[in-house]
């Protein structure tokens, strides 16, 4: 109710500073990191992050490192908090090297995908380094946490194929939802999301294939 909101817009009020990349930003309790390099101008990169999803921390690409008193750590900033005097680097030997090794192993998965290829070659990523095992799915899980968050349907959802989880579409709630609506088709940063739609198109509307 108005008391709810009202608490809530007097959380969003307490003030944070922070340093990130050696510049003084300002930011409100509740925000992550992310939001507060973004309101920044700094950016990071990210591959499973979405304004209008809940934060799920799945891919790590945004690590940066994070530096208080005496101590310094590898965080996602995606889902971390903003605290007062926090030390932020987003650029760093370390943080380059980990985002470097998660491109190597994504691209083993989606050689292709052009998001992947294009963070490559800015952190020297060797697509070749890890054999290719293209299941084109990376499990960022932006179209999972789309269709459940936003759309408020479970029309595709990760599955256990073996050793490695990937998306799949129920064929009978697709027939139903996805032709009106495939908001999640350009969320996926791969072609994966696609490919295991027309396989869904094939199991749900056989007459049509
Ligand atoms: Fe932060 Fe994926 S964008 S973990």
């Amino acid at each position: 109710g108005a008391a709810g909101l009202r608490q809530e817009g007097q959380k969003e009020m307490i003030a944070i500073q922070l340093k990130i990349d050696g510049k003084e930003v300002k930011a409100t309790e509740g925000m992550t990191i992310l939001e507060a390099a973004r309101g920044a101008g700094i950016s990071i990169p990210t591959l499973c992050h979405h304004e209008d999803l809940a934060p799920f921390g799945g891919c790590r690409i945004c690590v940066v490192e994070a530096a208080g008193g005496g101590w310094s750590m590898l965080i996602a900033s995606c889902i971390y908090p903003v605290q007062e005097g926090l030390e932020i680097t987003t650029r760093s030997e370390k943080v380059d090297r980990m985002r470097k090794i998660l491109l190597e192993l994504y691209l083993a998965h989606a050689p292709h995908a052009p998001d992947l290829v294009e963070l490559a070659a800015q952190y020297g990523a060797d697509p070749d380094r890890f054999h290719k095992d293209a299941s084109f799915c990376i499990q960022c899980g932006l179209c999972v946490r789309y269709c459940a968050e936003v759309k408020k349907e479970h029309v595709v959802g990760f599955v256990d194929r073996g050793v490695n989880k990937e998306i799949s579409f129920i064929p009978e709630l697709a027939a139903r939802h996805c032709n009106g609506c495939k908001a999640c088709f350009p969320l996926c940063p791969t072609s994966y999301l696609q490919a295991a739609f027309v396989l869904t198109q094939a199991l749900a509307f056989p007459a049509d294939h």
